[in-house]
């Protein structure tokens, strides 16, 4: 296994503290300023989950948890780099590059772990018509931010889908969960990959590709304590009066209730729960694009 997870991702933006406050409001936490970079944390154990550098508005890239020592050895030599101290909370070593679409990528190995920050509430004992879990007990979350656990994956544009899957499949043994195509499975219009970590589950997808003019990201997700965590955090960003994008409903693709907010420069974050999780014995899948394959239920993507 060469890769845990994905762990951040990484902007540039214009005005640092409006997008702080955007997204201490969406479920991240302040870990506080270092020069003109703008790191915030989730309530995991990951230093970070998220950078933004002043600047004019860009998305970058984004951060890997190295599984191994040999591993960040095997990829650094994959790729001509040199490794090097990491600079960001927590430390360790990592290495830079770039893929094909230009994409920064750093991969990170040995950076400490944070305590996780407890957040109460969970997990939810469901009243199910046919199994009633919670007696004499009132369900009453608290209203409060979403308290997002980590970062989940990206939603990245490229011009050559097709290229990337095999660039990431080849480079980082991502494979693909599910695959959508324009109505002939060889035009590959976007993919869902996972992590290769053998018999042992991952996210359904820690990288979706997605066919578009030019490279960019459509969104970068992270995952929120469960379904009151969505729910609750729409509410708050709703009161809040910030720029809502799409949802609350369930994907298709990875089975994820989701809500799409957008951030003050125009990027789009998403609050998810109750992801599919996958491991080497799931079969790949393919569907032709629709409506269908955008959600299960929900309100129409905007338009659409
Ligand atoms: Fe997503």
């Amino acid at each position: 296994m060469l890769i845990d997870d994905i762990e951040y991702v990484i902007f540039c933006h214009p005005d640092l503290s409006a997008v702080r406050q955007f997204m201490v409001d969406f479920g991240l936490l302040d870990v506080g300023q270092q020069g003109s970079s703008l790191y915030l944390r989730a309530y995991g154990d990951a230093p970070f989950s998220y950078v933004t550098s002043q600047g004019e508005a860009a998305f970058v890239g984004m951060g890997f948890r190295v599984a191994s020592e040999q591993a960040l050895a095997q990829l650094a030599a994959r790729f001509n780099a040199d490794i090097e101290d990491c600079p960001h909370p927590g430390g360790g070593q990592y290495f830079h590059t770039v893929d094909p679409d230009g994409r920064r990528l750093e991969f990170v190995f040995g950076a400490q772990r944070l305590q996780t920050v407890p957040c109460g509430g969970a997990p939810i004992a469901w009243n199910d018509a046919h199994a009633k879990n919670r007696l004499g007990r009132y369900q009453r979350p608290e209203y409060a931010p979403s308290h997002i656990q980590r970062l989940g994956h990206l939603a990245v544009f490229s011009p050559a889908p097709q290229q990337m899957i095999e660039w990431y499949g080849e480079n980082l043994g991502m494979k693909p969960s599910e695959l959508i195509h324009d109505g002939n499975e060889a035009n590959v219009l976007a993919a869902f990959m996972h992590l290769d970590k053998g018999a042992e589950w991952t996210d359904h997808h820690t990288l979706a590709i997605v066919g578009a003019a030019a490279p960019g990201l459509d969104h970068a997700s992270f995952e929120c304590r469960d379904f009151d965590d969505v729910g609750m955090g729409h509410m708050v960003m709703k009161d809040k009066q910030y720029q809502h994008r799409w949802g609350i409903g369930r994907h298709f693709h990875g089975s994820q209730i989701f809500d799409y907010w957008t951030d003050p420069a125009g990027f789009h974050v998403e609050h998810f729960a109750d992801g599919d999780m996958v491991n080497e014995d799931t079969p790949p899948l393919s569907y032709p694009f629709g409506r269908d394959t955008l959600l299960q239920w929900g309100p129409d993507f905007p338009g659409l």
